[in-house]
C-alpha cells in the first residue's frame, strides 16, 4: 500500500470498539469489512491504484480478525482471514480463442531442418536457388498468452488451453509489470491481439522455492511450473507477489497489421512497448540458421530464464499465409529442441525409496552438480536390471542427464575414472520401511519377471501410506495448500494424519488436541487457518481429481477424467468399481475395459484396488467428508452430445487423439469397441471388425467428412 495517510484513513477506523460489539453488530461489520478489504485489494493488485495506507489496510484486517476471534461462528466464507492480501476469487472463465492458438512442430538435428525447408519449397513450388529468410529466435520455456488491446486498453489475457479455448487470467496478467496496460492508439491496429510467453527467471525461481520451503509449502520443479502455478493464482495478489516476466512473439486476431515480414513485426510489438528477445536474428540460409542455433545453445547456460530450443519462422507474412498450418503447428515455422543437458559428477550412494504403490526405487544420491541452471544432487537409477545393464558402482563417476521437467537420470559411468574401492549395489529383497518381501512380480500373460520389485506390505507399509497421502494432497488430486510433502511427513510421523480421511477432521480435531497446529513448529496462526480453510474448499473436489487423488496403479489425471466423464458421480463410480472388482468376466468390467483411454492394465489395476476392502473402506470413510462434484457438462447444445462414438481406420483430416479430444469436448464419450450402445462409428480407410461389427449391429456409420459436417 502506498503511504497516503488521509482522512478517508482516519474515518474508515472511527469505529466502535470490538469488545463493545454485539452480535448483530458484529455480523455487519464483519460483512462491511470483508467488502471494503476485497474492494482495497482490487484497487492495490489490480488497478494499481491504492487509495489507503499499508498501515490502514493492516488495520482493517486485524480489526476482521478480532471480532472473529470474539464471534467464531461469524466467519464469512469470503472472510479476509481465509485469504492473505486476497483478491475477489473465483475460477477461471474460459474464452474460446478468436485465432486458434497452435502448437509449433518439432525437429531435433541438422536433417529436421534441411527437411522442414525442403517441404516449404516444395509446397511454395519454389527452387533451390530462391532465397527463404527465416526469424530464429529462443524457444522459451513458459506458458503462451494472449493479450487483447482495444482502443490501446488490455481488456483481455487468455492462456492456451486446448489450444481453441484457454481460461480468462486478465486480473492476473494485470500484475505482470513487463505486459503492457495501455498502448498507444496512433498507428496502432485495433483489436491487436498480441501472443507471447510468460516464464520465471531462473533466479527468482530459486529466491521463490527457498521462500516457499521456508513457509513448508511445496517447492515448484522447474521455472515453468512456477510461472504457471502463478500464473493461475485464484488470488491476484499472489500472482502480484511472483516475478512473472513476458516476452512476445507473435499475434492472433489484429486489425491490419502494419508489416510485411516476422521481423518488421517484432519491429512494431517493440516499439508498442512489448519486450522482444534479445537473442532473435534474421537468417537467410540453413547453415544461418543452424549457425544461429548453435549460437544460441551456448549461450544456453548463461541466460536467466530457461529455454528449450530454437523457432524458425519464415520472415514472409505472404508466405506463411499461403503456407497455411497442417493439423495444429504452423507449415511455416518449427521449433528445432536442444538434446537434453548433460553433466558429469560423482555418485556417492543409492538409497531406496519407497512409493505410493510399493515399487522401490533405486536414487542415486550425487556430488551436487548444475545441469541446465538447476541443481542436482538425485537422479534415477529406475531398478535393479538398469544398475547392473549400466554396472553403476558407489564412488563412481557419472554421466547424468536432465530434460525438461523430467527427473534427471545416470545414463553410464566414466569407467575410466572407477576408484578402487568402488563398491557393487546389492539391491535389496526387503522393505526398507516396513521390512515386508518386496518382490518382482511375474507377468501372468509374457511370464516374465517385473523390472520394478515392490513392496508386499500395502497398507502396512509406513512408507507407502505417507506417499499416498502426499499424492491425495499434491496438486493434482486434492490440491490442499499449505500441505506439503514436508507437513504431511510430520503429521504423519506424529500420528495426527495416518489417512486421506483425517484429514477432514483435521480442524475438528484440533479444536480437542492439547497441543494446537497452530503452535508446532514452522505453523503459525495464519497458516494453520488457512490450511484449514483450504482443506474446507476442497470437500467439493471435482470426481476426476478425487479418483486420480486415490493413488491407484496406472492412474493418471486424465484417467480420472474419462472414469469421472463415464460414471458421472462417485457413488455410481464405486458402485460400478464394486461390481468390477467381483469378477472379471462381468459386465461392469467389460465396460470399464471398453471405455477408450482405460484399457486392460489401468481396468485390473482399479479391479485389483477395489477388491481389496480396506481400500474401500477408506473410499467410503472419505465420502462421509466429501462430494466430489460432477464435471461440468459439455456442450449439451451439440448434436452429438451424450451419444458413444467409435473412431476406427485412418483419420485423414485429424489424428486421432484430436478427433477424441474434439468429441470429448461436444460432450461425446469415445469407446473402443463397438457394441449396441454405439451411436456412431466413424470409419476411415482401413477399418476392420469394427466397422463390421457396427454393421452386424445396425450402427450408424459415417465417413471422417460426414463426421466432421455433424459436428461442425
Ligand atoms: S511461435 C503458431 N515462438 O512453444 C506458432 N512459440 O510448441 C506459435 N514458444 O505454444 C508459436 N517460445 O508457448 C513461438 N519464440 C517462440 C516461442 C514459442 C516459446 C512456445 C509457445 C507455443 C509452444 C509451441
Amino acid at each position: 500500500m502506498s503511504k497516503t495517510d488521509n482522512n478517508r484513513d482516519q474515518a474508515l477506523l472511527a469505529a466502535k470498539a470490538v469488545s463493545a460489539l454485539d452480535e448483530a453488530e458484529a455480523l455487519v461489520e464483519l460483512a462491511r469489512l470483508a467488502a471494503e478489504i476485497a474492494d482495497h485489494d482490487v484497487l492495490y493488485h489490480q488497478k494499481d491504484a491504492p487509495e489507503i495506507s499499508d498501515a490502514t489496510y493492516d488495520a482493517l484486517r486485524t480489526r476482521n480478525e478480532a471480532i472473529e476471534t470474539r464471534f467464531p461462528s461469524l466467519v464469512r466464507e469470503d472472510s479476509p482471514s481465509l485469504k492473505v492480501g486476497a483478491a475477489p476469487a473465483s475460477a477461471f472463465e474460459k474464452i474460446v480463442h478468436r485465432v486458434s492458438m497452435l502448437s509449433l512442430g518439432n525437429v531435433f538435428d541438422e536433417e529436421g531442418v534441411r527437411d522442414f525447408l525442403e517441404r516449404i519449397r516444395r509446397f511454395l513450388g519454389l527452387d533451390q536457388t530462391d532465397e527463404l529468410a527465416f526469424t530464429a529466435e529462443p524457444k522459451i520455456d513458459g506458458l503462451s498468452i494472449t493479450l487483447r488491446y482495444e482502443g490501446g486498453k488490455l481488456v483481455q489475457a487468455a492462456t492456451r488451453g486446448d489450444g481453441y479455448e484457454g481460461e480468462n487470467v486478465t486480473a492476473n496478467v494485470r500484475t505482470i509489470s513487463d505486459i503492457p496496460k495501455e498502448i498507444e492508439t496512433c498507428g496502432v491496429p485495433d483489436p491487436l491481439e498480441v501472443r507471447g510467453e510468460i516464464y520465471m527467471s531462473r533466479s527468482a525461481f530459486q529466491t521463490l522455492n527457498e521462500e516457499q520451503l521456508r513457509r513448508g509449502d511445496r517447492p515448484f520443479a522447474n521455472p515453468r511450473n512456477a510461472a504457471a502455478g502463478s500464473l493461475r493464482q485464484l488470488d491476484s495478489s499472489i500472482t502480484a507477489s511472483r516475478p512473472l516476466r513476458f516476452f512476445a512473439y507473435g499475434w492472433g486476431e489484429v486489425g491490419a497489421l502494419p508489416a510485411e515480414t516476422q521481423g518488421e513485426a517484432y519491429e512494431k510489438l517493440r516499439a508498442w512497448g512489448f519486450p522482444l528477445n534479445l537473442l532473435i536474428k534474421l537468417t537467410r540460409s540453413a547453415e544461418e540458421m543452424l549457425a544461429t542455433y548453435r549460437d544460441i545453445e551456448s549461450d544456453r547456460s548463461g541466460l536467466d530464464y530457461d529455454i528449450d530450443g530454437v523457432v524458425y519462422k519464415l520472415d514472409r507474412l505472404d508466405l506463411q499465409e499461403r503456407l497455411g498450418f497442417v493439423s495444429r503447428s504452423p507449415r511455416w515455422a518449427v521449433a528445432h529442441k536442444f538434446p537434453a543437458e548433460k553433466a558429469t559428477t560423482v555418485l556417492r550412494d543409492i538409497e531406496i525409496q519407497v512409493g505410493r504403490t510399493g515399487s522401490l526405487t533405486p536414487v542415486a544420491k550425487l556430488e551436487p552438480v548444475t545441469v541446465g541452471g538447476v541443481v542436482v544432487q538425485n537422479a534415477t537409477l529406475h531398478n535393479e536390471d538398469e544398475i547392473e545393464r549400466k554396472d553403476v558402482r558407489i564412488g563412481d563417476t557419472v554421466i547424468i542427464q536432465r530434460a525438461g521437467d523430467v527427473i534427471p537420470q545416470i545414463l553410464e559411468p566414466v569407467t575410466e575414472k572407477r576408484p578402487k574401492g568402488a563398491k557393487r549395489f546389492v539391491f535389496p529383497d526387503t522393505c526398507p520401511a516396513c521390512g515386508s518381501h518386496a518382490v518382482r512380480e511375474v507377468d501372468e500373460r509374457t511370464g516374465k519377471r517385473n523390472v520394478v520389485r515392490r513392496c508386499t506390505g500395502g497398507l502396512i507399509c509406513p512408507a507407502q501410506r505417507v506417499e499416498r497421502l502426499k499424492h491425495f494432497v499434491s496438486r493434482n488430486s486434492f490440491d490442499i495448500e499449505g500441505l506439503g510433502e514436508k507437513s504431511i511427513q510430520e503429521l504423519y510421523d506424529d500420528g495426527i494424519i495416518q489417512s486421506p480421511q483425517q484429514i477432514f477432521t483435521l480442524a475438528e480435531e484440533d479444536a480437542k488436541r492439547e497441543e494446537k497446529l497452530a503452535e508446532r513448529e514452522g505453523w503459525g496462526k495464519l497458516s494453520a487457518q488457512k490450511l484449514f480453510a483450504s482443506i474446507e474448499d476442497r470437500r467439493g473436489v471435482k470426481l476426476d481429481r478425487f479418483i486420480f487423488a486415490l493413488g491407484i496403479r496406472h492412474m493418471g489425471g486424465i484417467t480420472g477424467r474419462l472414469l469421472a466423464r463415464t460414471y458421472g458421480t462417485a457413488e455410481n463410480f464405486l458402485k460400478a468399481m464394486r461390481a468390477a472388482s467381483g469378477a472379471r468376466e462381468s459386465e461392469a468390467f467389460a465396460e470399464l475395459e471398453n471405455i477408450d483411454g482405460i484399457g486392460p492394465t489401468a481396468a485390473a489395476a482399479l479391479a485389483d484396488f477395489f477388491g481389496e476392502p480396506r481400500n474401500v473402506d477408506v473410499v467410503e470413510a472419505l465420502l462421509q467428508k466429501v462430494t466430489p462434484q460432477e464435471l461440468e457438462a459439455v456442450d449439451q447444445t451439440s448434436p452429438v452430445s451424450g451419444k458413444t462414438v467409435v473412431f476406427t481406420g485412418t483419420l485423414e483430416k485429424m489424428t486421432r487423439s484430436e478427433a477424441k479430444a474434439r468429441a470429448e469436448r461436444l460432450g461425446a464419450k469415445v469407446s473402443g469397441s463397438v457394441s449396441k450402445n454405439t451411436d456412431y462409428v466413424v470409419a476411415g480407410p482401413g477399418a476392420g471388425s469394427k466397422l463390421k461389427n457396427a454393421k452386424e449391429l445396425g450402427v450408424a456409420v459415417l465417413s471422417e467428412d460426414e463426421w466432421l459436417e455433424l459436428i461442425a
